[in-house]
């Protein structure tokens, strides 16, 4: 494996994550302030063909998954281009998506044709006008046509992203649970991570433990399946439903062990770390003209820069991050 992108802590970097976009058609609460953000202007972000040079490059060291986030990437003109390009990589193994779900049905037929293999679809509530109060806007039933296009076409499981705050939605996860019974998802409860504007609190974050307490009243035969090498997610199933549960522990049991990953923002910034506010930005030393040998060495001495793990619940909550918007999907500002 690439010694460009393995870090001081021996962890091989194979999952490239790129934002296609800083925009969104919708405003989550926990992922944008209520005012928005400041976007980038459009000459800064990365050309379409910049980011395939940059692929390219990430998949010759090794890389063999790439999924494309925002903002919302399904708002991005040329989003079926860009799969169908990244599709002609060699060693390039999955090309996921990670969507609100709004435009998801419109185009799903043709991200499908063009090679897309992965989708995870966020939505946080079962209940159209509590959808409206968490993301500020409309789309309830797009999300729902979203999901069961992408079920109709084969994909599964089909990942549910489900972020789970207290007050708001932790009383709808039996009904959550309830989805998999029949339907081929991967429902996930994430626990609420802070980023700037979104006005995290402890108080707010449910707890995997806590989730899992409640799943269990209701389900005692809820099974833990085996672990995925470096998944996000700690995965369970009830025995005789089609899908599974799974939990995103990011804050009370991080996974930085085994992570896997780096990604790239829309500004064509390389970001080792989720939660890390270090970035080296590839966009100019691309715009520079340096020589695929320049660019891996930046990209390997920021790589071995990377912190053995994220400084823990207490320091990222105080800690200055972009907003989820612009960190990647959606996600962190230094
Ligand atoms: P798969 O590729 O299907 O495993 O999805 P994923 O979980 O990697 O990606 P997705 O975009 O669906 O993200 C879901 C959640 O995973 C996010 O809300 C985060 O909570 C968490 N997540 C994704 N990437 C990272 C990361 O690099 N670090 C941490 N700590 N959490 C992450
Ligand atoms: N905490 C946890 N998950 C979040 N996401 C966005 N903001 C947050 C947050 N503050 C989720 C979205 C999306 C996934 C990639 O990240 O729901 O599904
Ligand atoms: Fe919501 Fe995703 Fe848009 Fe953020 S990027 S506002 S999480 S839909």
């Amino acid at each position: 494996f690439s010694a460009f992108l393995t870090d001081s802590f021996g962890r091989h970097h194979s999952y490239l994550r790129i934002s296609l976009t800083e925009r969104c058609n919708l405003r989550c609460q926990y992922c944008m302030p209520e005012e928005g953000v400041p976007l980038t202007p459009k000459a800064d972000l990365l050309t379409t063909e910049e980011i395939l040079t940059l692929a390219r490059l990430f998949v010759k060291e090794g890389v063999d998954k790439i999924r494309l986030t925002g903002g919302e990437p399904l708002i991005r003109p040329d989003v079926v281009d860009i799969v169908a390009q990244l599709r002609q990589l060699e060693g390039l193994r999955t090309i996921g998506i990670t969507t609100n779900g709004i435009n998801l049905a419109r185009l799903l037929p043709q991200l499908q044709k063009a090679g897309l293999s992965a989708i995870n679809i966020s939505l946080d509530t079962l209940v159209p006008a509590k959808f409206e109060f968490i993301v500020r806007r409309k789309g309830f039933h797009k999300v729902m046509e979203g999901i069961h296009k992408a079920i109709e076409l084969g994909y599964s499981p089909v990942k549910v992203n489900c972020v789970v705050m207290r007050g708001l939605n932790e009383d709808e996860l039996l009904d959550f649970v309830a989805l998999t019974e029949g339907l081929p998802l991967d429902v996930r409860f994430i626990e609420y991570m802070p980023f700037d504007g979104n006005k995290w609190n402890f108080k707010k974050m449910v707890s995997y433990k806590e989730m899992l307490d409640t799943l269990r009243q209701q389900w005692p035969e809820l099974e833990k399946l085996p672990e995925e090498e470096s998944s996000t997610a700690k995965a369970f199933k009830i025995p005789g439903f089609r899908g599974q549960v799974s939990f995103i522990t990011s804050m009370s049991e991080h996974f930085c062990g085994t992570c896997n990953r780096l990604r790239i923002t829309a500004d064509g910034n390389l970001k080792v770390c989720l939660f890390g506010n270090s970035e080296v930005s590839l966009r100019d030393h691309l715009r520079a003209g340096a020589s695929e040998e320049e660019l891996l060495r930046v990209i390997g001495a920021a790589v071995g820069r990377k912190k053995r793990q994220h400084a823990g619940m207490f320091n990222i909550s105080q800690m200055k991050n972009r907003p989820m918007i612009l960190i990647e999907l959606f996600l962190m500002r230094q």
